[in-house]
């Protein structure tokens, strides 16, 4: 279904009940029933993400906990699906009634786009926060689904690099803004332009966790190398901790010996560090993103919703 709207089997799977129960329920009169759409011959219930909440609230269900986190999808490497996956990740946290920030930080607007809004129709974007000083609430856009809210990003972030140079405290200006209004969210998902510069150094000082996504190849390999030397440098000469790095392959390709070879390569060297959820090769990600709709509305049943979904379980323990 579209939009952040569920069946009633999405909608008690989220809830962790049964049809049974759900239907149960709306019969006692405990919750409300559910809304319907009229196509054609048949009429279908459908439910939306406020219902998760208030069903929630009403039955005395423990909302799925989250300690708030701030998380940066990153990779120097353009092309290893930054954008796609955290779109996808937030879009499905949102669902899971989590209240959910994204935050595009690549001028060319990618994130902006896979979320389904044309990046130019937005007049303001971070730059105009961290440079022009405006109030980050100005910037702030809601979107078709209520728990998430999006930060867009276009060409007009392109200059940030230069602006920031002659700043003082230039390193820490993302995390300030971002102070004002952390608070209301549970989750803020940020997607991290491909090269390293001072805005990709913010983004870095101003979250809890990282989340690298690799694909299969050796060159990935080497890449990531760099990364990790890169965000040890970072913490060592700021003083500063990442909670957690989360290393996941995607584009996996099972068939393939590069795969399974950089796999194990990946593995024997970073233990600490990588996800069990590995992301496969699926066409279906790219077509929903041509769409501008997230996997879970376009193919819920497809393997990139059941891996995605996987890849949020796994690092929140739902
Ligand atoms: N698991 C996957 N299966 C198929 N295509 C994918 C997958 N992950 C990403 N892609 C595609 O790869 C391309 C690059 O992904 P993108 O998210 O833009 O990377 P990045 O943000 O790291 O540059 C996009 O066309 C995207 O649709
Ligand atoms: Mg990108």
């Amino acid at each position: 279904m579209k939009d952040g709207l569920y069946n009633i089997g999405e909608f008690a799977s989220l809830l962790g009940v049964s049809k049974a129960v759900i239907y149960k329920w709306e019969k006692e009169g405990k919750i409300n029933k559910a809304k319907r759409i009229d196509r054609g011959k048949t009429m279908y219930r459908y439910y939306t993400t406020d219902d998760i909440r208030d069903v929630r609230l009403k039955m005395n269900l423990q909302a799925p906990t989250v300690n708030k986190r701030k998380q940066l999808f990153l990779n120097f490497k353009g092309g290893t699906g930054k954008s796609v996956i955290s779109a996808n990740y937030g879009y499905r946290l949102g669902q899971h009634g989590f209240k959910v920030l994204m935050v595009d930080l690549d001028p060319q607007g990618h994130l902006t786009k896979c979320i389904g809004e044309n990046p130019e129709s937005f007049s303001k974007t971070l730059f105009d926060v961290i440079i022009n000083k405006d109030p980050i609430q100005s910037v702030i856009s809601s979107t078709k689904v209520s728990t998430i809210d999006l930060i867009p990003a276009n060409l007009g972030l392109s200059p940030i690099e230069l602006s920031l140079t002659g700043l003082h405290a230039r390193e820490f200006k993302l995390k300030r803004a971002l102070a004002d209004i952390e608070d209301d969210y549970d989750v803020i998902v940020l997607d991290a332009p491909p090269n390293i510069g001072l805005l990709n150094l913010n983004a870095i000082l101003s979250v809890d966790d990282i989340l690298v996504p690799v694909l299969a190849d050796f060159l990935s390999y080497d890449g990531l190398k760099i990364l990790f030397e890169t965000l040890r440098d970072i913490e060592d000469d700021f003083d500063y901790r990442l909670e957690n790095i989360y290393i996941f392959l995607n584009r996996y390709n099972e068939s393939m010996k590069i795969s399974i070879r950089s796999r194990d390569a990946i593995k024997k060297n970073y233990p600490d560090y990588v996800c069990d959820t590995v992301i496969r090769q699926n066409t279906t990600l790219s077509d929903a993103t041509a769409q501008g709709v997230s996997i879970f509305e376009y193919a819920p049943n497809s393997r990139a919703s059941g891996d995605i979904n996987k890849l949020v379980n796994e690092i929140y323990n739902l």
